[in-house]
């Protein structure tokens, strides 16, 4: 299953460090790429950093015509998940979720334009209460992929850590040679 996000808009208020944690926890809860508008460059910096230290090839994509790709995705048989609270219990249709093949992740930063929930396979409410795009990505992200991510390890990574009870061990890799 390829999982893919898209995130629609930034607060006016300068957002970048949710910005920065949204892709964070794309990467990390199993999806291969990101795709935003309205956002600082910089922060494809930041997440390339990431995936030189920590591996992977996670992607981040800027784009100006939302509505484009999501169409395009439609149109190559990808299932469109809007996250919203409005949306249907994720209790009752995570089952179904599970069982798609691609998948394109919709997500808001503010009052997200009324077409997406038209133009969205499943309309997915994380619980009914509002909360916040980077919970709601990361709960069902794990409902779907059920924590399978957590296990991949990256042999090109510069750093890997070794889960310990106490403490911390990281090996690094010696990058001299
Ligand atoms: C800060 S919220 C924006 C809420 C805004 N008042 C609205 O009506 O869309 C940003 C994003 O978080 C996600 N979100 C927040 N609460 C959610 C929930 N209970 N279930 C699913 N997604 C949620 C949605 O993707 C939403 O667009």
């Amino acid at each position: 299953m390829v999982i893919e996000i898209l995130r629609i808009g930034q607060r006016l208020v300068r957002d970048d460090r949710v910005t920065t944690h949204v892709a964070l926890a794309a990467r990390a809860f199993g999806a291969s790429k990101i795709y935003m508008n309205e956002v600082n460059p910089e922060i494809k910096d930041t997440l390339d950093g990431i995936n030189k230290t920590w591996g992977g090839d996670f992607e981040i994509s800027f784009i100006d015509n939302w509505k484009e790709l999501v169409k395009r995705r439609k149109n190559d048989s990808v299932r469109i998940v809007h996250l919203t609270m409005y949306g249907e219990d994720i209790n009752d249709i995570e089952s179904r979720l599970e069982k798609e093949k691609d998948l394109l992740i919709v997500i808001g930063a503010e009052k997200v334009p009324r077409e997406i929930f038209d133009l969205a396979d499943y309309n997915v409410a994380i619980g009914n209460q509002p909360h916040s795009e980077i919970s709601a990505l990361a709960v069902l992200l794990d409902r779907i992929l059920k924590g399978k991510k957590f296990s991949t390890s990256f042999d090109e990574a510069q750093r890997k850590i070794i889960p310990t009870k106490q403490g911390k061990n990281v090996v690094v890799k010696n990058t001299r040679n």
